[in-house]
């Protein structure tokens, strides 16, 4: 399992369908939301994602019982056996700060492991810290962890520093069983972020303004439990967007809904890919040549950081020179170095990627790095002339569900390789 890999052989023109699942970065924080009532809740539609399985077992280490049933998780927290999200956890998923909001509401005090160094950049989490500190939380550091103490939260004015997806959902989650209303600005505007004021409002919760830069919570004395189906996976959707326009293929990605991806769709629109939308989903038809652009991640509804290195990989083979800037987070070109060995002629300088164009890449064996860098060599060895094995794909189980039989399922030459083979 650690060590599997992925070896494709590229030239293979992707034509099919693909069926979007349920948004990772909505199941996690939505997991965590269980944790701010004693009532059932169940969450439809759950991917079957290593991250997944991560928060699952958190959640129990605490004393949440947690029950997956094929796509169907059902949680209940009636009482809590702990409340620490351990080291050990935090350093595989930093997703794990999302403890820290409920536990602090509902039981008063919560333990976080600080996250480590993460692979993209050192991504802390200040910004958590200082909401729950507006709100009267008291935070004391020692040996890597975070402590959180708090009799009654309070509601607060909070204006965030910088724009944070977990951070947002953290301090509202923390503001629902707060004592008084709460308006936070520089809040995300995410789609699994307005996803997730949803569910809280079906618990119960008084929020206003989701989906906009400015939230407003209500306080309440307590939560009921929730029952929802998870929005599909924008980032995944994206992904195989990218995958059939680098092969010039025709593929429609059943549940995609587009009002998500507007940026990504009009970007790839910009390369010269024919896309389709409708109720049911995303057609794209790609187009030779691949044209250059430029992009810059935002933000939503900017263009996501996490669709980056996607296209790095698909503007390494336009005709001309594009530009990438990543200003989200401070180390996201981990997959630079690997496309270069694939003959892709990239240059970083800052935080931008020049992209020169090449008329073709050449498989090789590349290393996998962070989830998106990940995708992104997957997608390059599709468009590759022969052999593209990706190494240490346990970052890719992360965060996409059977991504090689999604693939070999619209006609590419793709297997899985277990770690002993
Ligand atoms: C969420 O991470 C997503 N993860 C990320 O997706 C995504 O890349 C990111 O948002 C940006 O869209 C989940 O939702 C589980 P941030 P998050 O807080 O919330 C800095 C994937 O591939 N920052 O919005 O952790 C941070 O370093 C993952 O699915 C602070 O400085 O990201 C980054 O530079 C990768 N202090 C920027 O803000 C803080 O307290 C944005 O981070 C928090 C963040």
């Amino acid at each position: 399992m650690a060590l599997d890999r992925i070896r494709v052989r590229g030239g293979k023109v992707l034509r099919g369908e693909i069926e979007v699942g349920g948004a990772k970065n909505a199941a996690l924080p939505m997991m965590a939301a269980a944790l701010l009532t004693k009532e059932s809740c169940r969450l439809r539609r759950t991917p079957l994602l290593h991250d997944v399985l991560t928060m699952a077992e958190i959640l129990r280490v605490i004393g949440t019982d947690v029950r997956m049933e094929g796509r169907e998780t059902h949680l209940q927290a009636k009482q809590l056996s702990g409340n620490e999200a351990p080291y050990d956890f935090v350093r595989k998923m930093r997703a794990s700060v999302l403890l820290l909001g409920p536990l602090v509401s509902r039981f008063g005090f919560a333990r976080v492991s600080m996250p480590g160094g993460c692979a993209i950049g050192l991504r802390p989490i200040d910004l958590h810290l200082k909401a729950l500190k507006a709100m009267g939380a008291e935070l004391t550091l020692s040996d890597g962890y975070v402590e959180a103490k708090a009799g009654r939260l309070k509601g607060v004015k909070h204006v965030f520093d910088q724009v944070t997806v977990t951070g947002t959902i953290n301090a509202v989650m923390a503001a629902t069983l707060a004592d008084g209303s709460s308006i936070f600005q520089n809040c995300a505007c995410e789609p699994e972020v307005t996803a997730m004021m949803d569910l809280l409002k079906s618990m119960g919760a008084k929020i206003s303004g989701e989906g906009t830069s400015e939230i407003r919570v209500e306080g309440q004395t307590s939560l009921g439990g929730f029952d929802v189906d998870l929005i599909p996976d924008r980032i995944e959707a994206g992904t195989y967007l990218v995958a059939g326009a680098i092969t010039q293929g025709d593929l429609f990605l059943r549940g995609a809904q587009a009002s998500h991806l507007e940026a990504v769709l009009s970007k790839l629109r910009e390369t010269g890919a024919e896309i389709k939308e409708d109720a049911e989903g995303i057609r794209v038809i790609g187009r030779s040549p691949i044209l250059p652009t430029q992009i810059q991640t935002a933000p939503f509804p900017g263009f996501p950081t996490d669709m980056q290195a996607q296209f790095v990989s698909l503007l390494s083979l336009a005709e001309g020179t594009s530009t990438v800037t990543e200003t989200i987070f401070d180390n996201r070109f981990m997959h630079v170095a690997e496309l270069q060995r694939m003959g892709a002629d990239l240059r970083v300088s800052g935080s931008t990627v020049t992209i020169a164009g090449v008329k073709q890449l050449a498989g090789a064996p590349v290393m996998a790095t962070d989830l998106r860098a990940s995708a992104s060599l997957v997608i390059a060895g599709l468009a590759a002339h022969g052999t593209t094995e990706v190494l240490r794909i346990y970052h890719l189980d992360r965060g996409y569900e059977s991504m090689e039989t999604k693939l070999a399922g619209v006609g590419a030459d793709i297997v899985r390789l277990k770690e002993h083979s």
